[in-house]
């Protein structure tokens, strides 16, 4: 099989993203390339070990190493520190050493915690993803962010640590519960709405298409947004500056998931959201106008995400904002949007500018 691969340029730590239906397929060359011998560590879920993990394992066994699967409880819940405790022993059972690399199988989930149990083990192991969900092809498996929640703040413990390549299987996405393949789109529509005017136009034009899972129509979105993501993280790699555009939406999203207890939204759910609340901050401040606002929320809202949340715990959600890593000396960092494909960081906001975009999710 011929790959169709992006490359996330960041120099001796460059790293190559395969994007195709079929991709895993890959993966036995793709291992061969990085001299994976003796035990590979496939981290992966309880929903997608019964999905794909058989044939992840005979494809790295393929590749001549000794599979050790560590199948982790699904969900956003268990994106704790305990897990990650927990995989090191699992890695050190089977006999990983430095040499050896770690596979995460799954969404964001297990991509955030395998990553960061690869960045801690021995300090710091390879790790290659296969992100299996929407959010993880589009986001969370390029970029090198890993880590896990803390129950007063989402990712807050965690590190930068790259994986070695990346596999898109657009085919993974056919099994996806069509809420989680929505939640994901929220994170597509993001990237139109920081980068791209004409891929948020496509996201107008293809909703049914894309909520029906034809993998020919999402080709195109998933790819997209891993060039802008890739471009973004090879010019910023440690969010300094620009890789903190990637955040619109998410500081008040961040605050919404965190006052809701992980539980009621699914983060790109909560994104939806944020990005509601930053496209209203972003008309009162006078960047945009009524129907930037209109366009933005009625494009989310027909993928059936989230536009409202009548009964918002606003102080809360305001006071959990406050532990967002965004916070620099006591400031937190907005992104807000100035046109749709351009957004601007600002650091003037005040607590009833924040409040004020809140209360328009009341409906
Ligand atoms: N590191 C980053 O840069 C970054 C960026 C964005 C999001 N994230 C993180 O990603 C997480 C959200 O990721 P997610 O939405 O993928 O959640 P997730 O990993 O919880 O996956 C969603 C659900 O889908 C199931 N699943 C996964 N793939 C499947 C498939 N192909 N078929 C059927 N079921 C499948 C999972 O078991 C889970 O129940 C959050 O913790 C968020 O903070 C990280």
């Amino acid at each position: 099989m011929t790959s169709d691969k992006l490359v996330v340029r960041l120099g001796a730590r460059s790293y190559p993203i395969h994007i195709q239906e079929g991709a895993v397929e890959l993966l036995p060359r793709v291992l061969d390339e990085l001299s994976a011998v003796g035990a590979v560590g496939v981290v992966t879920d309880t929903n997608v070990a019964p999905l794909y993990g058989d044939r992840v394992a005979k494809l790295i066994e393929a590749s001549g190493a000794r599979v050790h699967q560590c199948v982790l409880p699904a969900g956003e819940e268990h994106k704790r520190l305990a897990q990650v405790e927990h995989l090191c022993g699992e890695f050190l059972r089977a006999g990983l050493d430095r040499t050896s690399v770690v596979v995460a199988l799954g969404g964001g989930v297990v991509g955030d915690i395998a990553g960061f149990a690869a960045a801690s083990f021995m300090r710091g192991i390879r790790f290659v993803q296969i992100p299996t969900t929407i959010v993880a092809q589009v986001d969370s498996s390029v970029g090198g962010k890993t880590g896990v929640n803390h129950p007063l703040a989402k990712n807050m413990i965690g590190a930068f640590h790259q994986p070695s390549a990346v596999v898109i299987d657009l085919s993974f996405l056919k099994s996806l519960p069509v809420r989680e393949l929505k939640a994901g789109l929220a994170e597509v529509i993001k990237h139109g709405i920081i980068a791209d005017a004409i891929l948020f136009s496509y996201m107008e034009e293809k909703v049914e298409a894309i909520l029906a899972g034809n993998l020919n129509v999402l080709e195109f979105p998933v790819r997209r947004s891993c060039e802008i993501k890739a471009a973004i993280v090879a010019a910023d790699e440690r969010e300094q500056g620009l890789r903190a555009n990637l955040n619109y939406g998410h500081t008040f999203g961040h605050g919404i998931e965190t006052a809701s207890g992980y539980t009621t939204y699914l983060h790109g759910e909560a994104v939806a959201l944020g990005m509601h609340a930053a496209g209203v901050l972003s008309r009162n401040l006078g960047l945009v106008n009524d129907a930037f606002v209109e366009r933005q929320r009625a494009c989310i809202a027909s993928y059936g995400l989230p536009v409202s949340w009548p009964e918002i715990p606003i102080d809360s959600v305001l006071d959990t904002m406050k532990h967002d890593k965004k916070v620099r000396a006591g400031t937190t960092k907005f992104v807000v949007a100035d046109e749709i494909g351009h957004v601007q960081q600002r650091t003037d906001i005040s607590l009833s500018q924040a409040r004020e975009a809140l209360e328009a999710l009341r409906g």
